[in-house]
């Protein structure tokens, strides 16, 4: 088989409960909460296209049926926005006229990471494909994409898995995946993975490098998951498949985000509202007005 040269396949997983979002997830996907002017989502589905991805697998369930409308085109909305002379809001739906392939499955009972990208086998074949977390955001440099990078650095090494990494306070390990480098590893660039550690307590964590919500897999991580134990509460993790692929002799590596570069990981409240308040900042219309506002109240604190 040639090797391949790109990757146009990705696995969206947004099939999650959301409870640490209640009530606001009550009866809507977390991943079309509003970060500045568009949902979670849309940020995930324009990084996936400025990397090249052509075709997106999203693993949906409960509620989360808004999703598909929000991706398809609405004609009717379409006419009555043409017949009012709002030819600019037509323009806000210009993501819908996309050449991207858009498809579906449903991951009926949220079993965990894994089994929801245990779900994309069919859809992914024999092909490479990027895993991107719906609930996650990776602020790029404007006009480069990380997950370009990271498709380049998968398919130069021939890793059986590539993981985006971001480094956070050694304070913050604990609310995190964290990979373990290969010892003698220069971390400037992409480097080899020896281990992974979920949730690691600050002392015993064996680096300050954070999983952050973009992967890159060949198929055979499907094995893996085939042979995942469930954790203790019956859910089946991906960091415990990637652990696999590692003790099955498969190399896994890990790239981290470019200085600038910012991931957004919108599954709680503080996080959520502190990519609201970054996002707002830098909108192009609103975000000097933010700015005033926000200095006015800080002087008020
Ligand atoms: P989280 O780990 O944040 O889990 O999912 P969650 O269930 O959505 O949120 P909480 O813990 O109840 O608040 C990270 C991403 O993976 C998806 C989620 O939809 C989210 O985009 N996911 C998670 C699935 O698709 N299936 C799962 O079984 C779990």
């Amino acid at each position: 088989m040639p090797a391949h040269t790109e990757i146009l396949k990705a696995v969206v997983p947004v099939a999650g409960m959301g409870t640490r979002l209640l009530p606001a997830t009550k009866a809507q996907p977390k991943e079309m909460l509003p970060v500045g002017r568009k949902p979670v989502v849309q940020y995930v589905v324009e990084e996936l296209q400025a990397a090249g991805v052509e075709q997106i697998l999203f693993i949906t369930g409960h509620k989360k049926a808004v999703i598909e409308d929000h991706f398809d085109t609405d004609p009717e909305l379409v006419r009555i926005l043409s017949s009012g002379g709002g030819y600019a809001m037509l323009e806000e739906l210009a993501y819908t006229e996309t050449e991207t392939r858009f498809y579906y499955t449903r991951q009926s009972v949220p079993h965990g990471l894994a089994d929801a990208v245990g779900h994309a086998e069919k859809f992914v074949a024999s092909d490479p494909f990027v895993v991107a977390l719906g609930d996650t955001i990776i602020k790029d440099h404007a006009g480069s994409s990380f997950i370009q990078e990271m498709i380049a650095s998968h398919l130069h090494s021939g890793a059986a898995c590539t993981i985006a990494v971001e480094e956070v306070d050694s304070e913050e390990v604990y609310r995190y995946g964290v990979v373990k480098p290969a010892s003698g590893t220069d971390l400037t660039s992409d480097f080899d993975v020896e281990d992974l550690v979920e949730k690691p307590k600050p002392e015993n964590a064996p680096s300050n490098l954070a999983i952050a919500a973009r992967y890159v897999f060949d198929p055979v991580v499907f094995d893996a998951i085939h042979r995942t134990a469930p954790d203790r509460n019956g859910e089946l993790q991906l960091t415990d498949s990637i652990r696999l692929l590692i003790q099955l002799g498969h190399p896994v590596r890990a790239i981290r985000l470019r200085p600038g570069e910012k991931r957004y990981d919108i599954g709680n409240f503080e996080s959520y509202f502190k990519a609201f308040i970054d996002f707002s900042i830098a909108d192009e219309k609103y975000g000097y007005l933010i700015r005033q506002y926000l200095k006015r109240k800080v002087r008020e604190f």
